[in-house]
């Protein structure tokens, strides 16, 4: 069954469309945008081998013969030297690419998020449709037009809001997925949950099974849903001024927790975690009821994510917190539940709270 979500931003609105099997309809998506020259694909060496002839196949069905540019996976390489490096790779293009030119972003979260600069950067700014591969993508990254890359000063610190002009999500990728990185992906879709919709929790708690099974069904179903709500949210307030940053939920003190680390936890660990010590706060300043905060972490457990950390320090996770861009004249930003399905936004916990709301997942 196919799905078509619509993210409405007046004249930069795009569908996003939801089909098992729809990267072999990536030539005919991007086709549709009209007025296309040629195509670039960008992935990373991992993605590349799964499904990139199946991309280039795709767009060469509809006359686009698209050069695949690849880059090895992970993180540490959504720098700006990879960035300069496939702009390089861009430009040398054959035949050469113009402003009718299309970049496909075909992997994660870190795919989406450079080929989207590139695309941002190029000639002034070229059109961008994002097929992305991993759940984290698919009901995140993909939607929204956030795109850039990490500098050593910090993560995402170099970028550009710029718009796909479609997205093409293709859940039967998930099937060479790990489950560790589809965990990333579900700790995504509770924090969309909390901050928009309850029943939403309801559905994630009792579709676990079907989701590390890979049910194409349950997972398209999953993906939908979390589509609408960032695409509402990102109608709402496109460049972060004001709801927007209801996103943040559980990645202040997530992020924190992920540099404390030194990055050796998974940013879907370190976000749960965020997600429980947030809600501890909320629970500590009277805003929401302990059984929300409890039933949060059950679900949470009841993923594989993890609901406990000893050790952390809320002196030195406050002076992490004060770094990040999130933060305001100074002032840490929080997103806390008042209920599972609303937030709202503070900045004023206190050192105190903060060691309190540790102490209670140590
Ligand atoms: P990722 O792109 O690094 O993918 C994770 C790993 O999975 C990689 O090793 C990749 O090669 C592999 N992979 C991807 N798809 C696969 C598939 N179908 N089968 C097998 N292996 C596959 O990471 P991610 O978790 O997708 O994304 C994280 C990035 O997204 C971070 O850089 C983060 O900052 C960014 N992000 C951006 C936004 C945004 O709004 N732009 C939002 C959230 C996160
Ligand atoms: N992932 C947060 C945002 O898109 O704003």
């Amino acid at each position: 069954m196919t799905r078509t979500l619509r993210v409405e931003l007046g004249e930069r609105s795009y569908d996003v469309r939801i089909a098992p099997g729809a990267v072999s309809d990536l030539g005919e998506a991007t086709a549709r945008l009209g007025a296309v020259s040629s195509g670039v694909i960008i992935s990373d060496e991992t993605v590349a081998a799964h499904y990139g002839r199946a991309a280039g196949e795709a767009l060469r069905a509809v006359g686009l013969d698209a050069p695949l540019l690849t880059f090895p996976p992970g993180e540490p390489h959504k720098t700006f030297a990879t960035y300069g490096e496939l702009l390089d790779a861009v430009l040398q293009c054959q035949p050469a690419i113009d402003r009718r030119s299309v970049i496909i972003a075909l992997g994660g979260g870190v795919t989406g998020d450079l080929a989207g600069f590139v695309a941002a950067t190029c000639l002034r700014g070229l059109r961008f449709v994002q097929c992305p591969t991993t759940l984290l993508a698919d009901v995140d990254s993909a939607v929204g037009g956030k795109t850039g890359v990490d500098h050593a000063a910090g993560k995402n610190l170099i970028g550009a809001f710029h718009q796909p002009s479609a997205v093409v999500i293709d859940v039967q990728t998930l099937g060479t997925l790990s489950d560790a990185e589809l965990r990333n992906g579900l700790a995504e879709c509770v924090k969309h949950a909390v901050i928009r919709d309850a029943d939403l929790l309801t559905f994630i708690d009792h579709g676990a099974k079907p989701f590390f099974a890979r049910d194409v069904d349950a997972l398209s179903e999953l993906v939908a849903r979390n589509v609408a709500i960032k695409a509402a949210v990102v109608a709402g307030d496109e460049r972060e001024y004001g709801d927007r940053a209801h996103l943040n939920f559980g990645h202040t003190v997530g992020h924190a927790i992920e540099v404390d680390a030194d990055y050796t936890l998974a940013h879907g660990s370190a976000v749960a975690l965020g997600m429980l010590v947030e809600s501890e706060l909320a629970v500590g300043r009277g805003l929401l009821a302990r059984d929300a905060a409890d039933r949060l972490g059950d679900v949470l457990e009841r993923l594989g994510l993890p609901v406990r950390r000893a050790g952390l320090s809320a002196e030195r996770l406050g002076r992490l917190m004060q770094r990040d861009k999130k933060a305001r004249a100074g002032k840490v930003r929080f997103v806390l539940p008042t209920a599972i399905g609303s937030v709202t936004v503070v900045d004023d916990v206190t050192d105190d709270a903060l060691r309190e709301a540790l102490q209670r997942i140590a």
